[in-house]
């Protein structure tokens, strides 16, 4: 199958959060049995040189059309191919995006996304794809357009995060109705405003999201923040895959930002090392590394439940705990951690900021990892803490609750699970997880077991595979 996806994000390139990992990781496996595109955009702020091949694809299409802003900047733009191993990345080179140094949080976001969205569409039946693959409300009206074009493609469309929808006054989108995208406010409009997430829902031959308990949970409010309605109506076409990870670039056994390399077979020394040496770095080397450490690492936004940590951890003062928290975001919380850091230094490290090899090294150091989200449409980190050994401690919604078991059963145990938004129920989880630090013989029965799961992508790319299948049949 030719495939070509279309994303704000893409790793190692634009990164602010999971989206990015998820789309490289999909579709580097994916490109092992499809002939796999991904389109993004160019922006200042790459994080790493694109391996260009020279071939450039006009964003408009040749036929004539009336003279507007979107068309000049289309006119004024191109998408330049790259390779990242298998997989063909087309960057979208327009003066709308060439002087970003961060790819969100910008004026125009409406603009800029729906420009971007009409040039993927483009590139798609330039390319003649069998499938347009669209992730989150940034590209979401590449679906609407594959709908109403006579040469539309089957289309996918997937939620990462329904939080975001990219909703914008009306007045703001006139320019949808012009050329060259001729959409009526029928494809977009929501609530008396423009909503992009909902032009993907609305147009896709299929929806997915990240996991099949997040798409339980978006059939209903306050969950489908607004559109559970129209995930209902489309229920039949909506799916639940949960993410793989990219088991080569997270294998803390050939990981070189790590102070030790480890394996399933020899976790013990080489975790040890990694967390007496992070201590070391962060400048607390007289902390006992018996003591249990907790790593948290993430976005400081709502989502993620962070304030009912910061209220436990007030509250649990007798835990012999160490956290150490890696995280960049809303500035109450940011404040809050900083103080926290500085008057309690015994028990928590705060570290504000964005570092991928701090991230590893949390992770590598970690006996557990904490993920209090409110909701998680998948989450990665409680993946990538299987591979790196450290327990869970997660939430139960959505993707957490996925894949992460606490059942007593022989073998199913795979971290601990308490109730989202219970300050009670999560101080109640780390009491736990102390006392199966204390009883060692099932503390590293389990850091094994864990570090044996395979999230690995296979299983997932044939889900996927169904799932273009049945978009095709639909559209046909
Ligand atoms: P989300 O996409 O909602 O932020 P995920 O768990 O899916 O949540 O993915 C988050 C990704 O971003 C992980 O790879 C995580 O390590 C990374 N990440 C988040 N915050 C930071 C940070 N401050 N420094 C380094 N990596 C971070
Ligand atoms: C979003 C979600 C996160 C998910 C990621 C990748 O950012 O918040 O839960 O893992 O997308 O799909």
């Amino acid at each position: 199958m030719k495939i070509l996806h279309a994303t704000a994000e893409y790793f190692p390139y634009i990164k602010m959060g999971g989206l990015s990992d998820m789309l490289s990781s999909f579709s580097k496996e994916q490109a092992k049995t499809h002939e796999v595109g991904v389109c993004l955009p160019m922006i200042a702020g790459l994080k790493e040189k694109p391996q260009f091949t020279g071939k450039t694809y006009p964003c408009l299409e040749t036929r004539k059309m009336s003279p507007t802003p979107v068309t000049e900047i289309l006119t004024a733009s191109i998408f330049r191919e790259a390779m990242y191993g298998k997989v063909k990345l087309y960057f979208f080179d327009s003066p709308l995006f060439s002087d970003l140094t961060s790819i969100y949080a910008n004026s125009d976001e409406h603009f800029r996304f729906a420009v971007y969205s009409y040039a993927t569409f483009c590139l798609s039946l330039q390319l003649g794809v069998d499938v347009f693959h669209a992730h989150d409300w940034h590209t979401a009206l590449a679906c609407a357009l594959h709908k109403v074009s006579p040469f539309g493609k089957p289309s996918v469309f997937t939620i990462h995060n329904l939080a975001y929808q990219g909703d914008h006054p009306l007045w703001m989108t006139g320019f949808l109705k012009d050329e060259p995208f001729g959409l009526y406010p029928e494809a977009y409009l929501q609530d008396g405003k423009t909503n992009y997430m909902k032009a993907g829902l609305m147009s896709a031959s299929k929806i997915t999201t990240v996991s099949p308990g997040y798409r339980n949970e978006t059939l209903f409010e306050p969950n489908g923040f607004g559109l559970s309605y129209l995930l209902r109506k489309r229920e039949m076409d909506y799916d639940g895959v949960i993410n793989g990870i990219d088991t080569e670039e997270w294998n803390p056994s050939r990981d070189e930002r790590l102070y030790a390399t480890f394996s399933k077979q020899d976790h013990k020394n080489g975790k040890f090392k990694n967390k007496t040496e992070l201590l070391k770095e962060i400048g607390r080397p007289l902390i006992d590394p018996a003591r249990p450490l907790i790593g948290i690492i993430g976005r400081l936004t709502y989502q993620k439940g962070y304030a009912n940590f910061i209220q436990a951890f007030k509250e649990r003062t007798h835990l012999p705990h160490f956290y150490i928290f890696l995280g960049a975001g809303e500035e109450t919380l940011q404040n809050e951690l900083f103080h926290l850091s500085h008057t309690d230094q015994n028990r928590i490290f705060f570290y504000k900021g964005y570092d991928e090899s701090f991230a590893r090294k949390v992770e590598a150091a970690s006996d557990f990892f904490l993920m209090p989200s409110l909701f998680e449409p998948c989450g990665l980190n409680q993946l990538y803490s299987h591979a790196y050994g450290a327990i869970p401690i997660v939430s139960r919604v959505g993707g957490l609750r996925d894949t992460v078991s606490e059942s007593p059963l022989a073998g199913e145990y795979t971290g601990i699970v308490f109730e989202p938004g219970d300050v009670s129920s999560l101080g109640y989880a780390l009491e736990r997880a102390h006392t199966l630090y204390l009883d060692q013989a099932k503390f590293y029965q389990t850091r094994e077991r864990i570090m044996g799961i395979n999230w690995g992508w296979e299983k997932r790319v044939s889900e996927y595979e169904a799932i273009y299948g049945s978009a095709i049949q639909k559209k046909e």
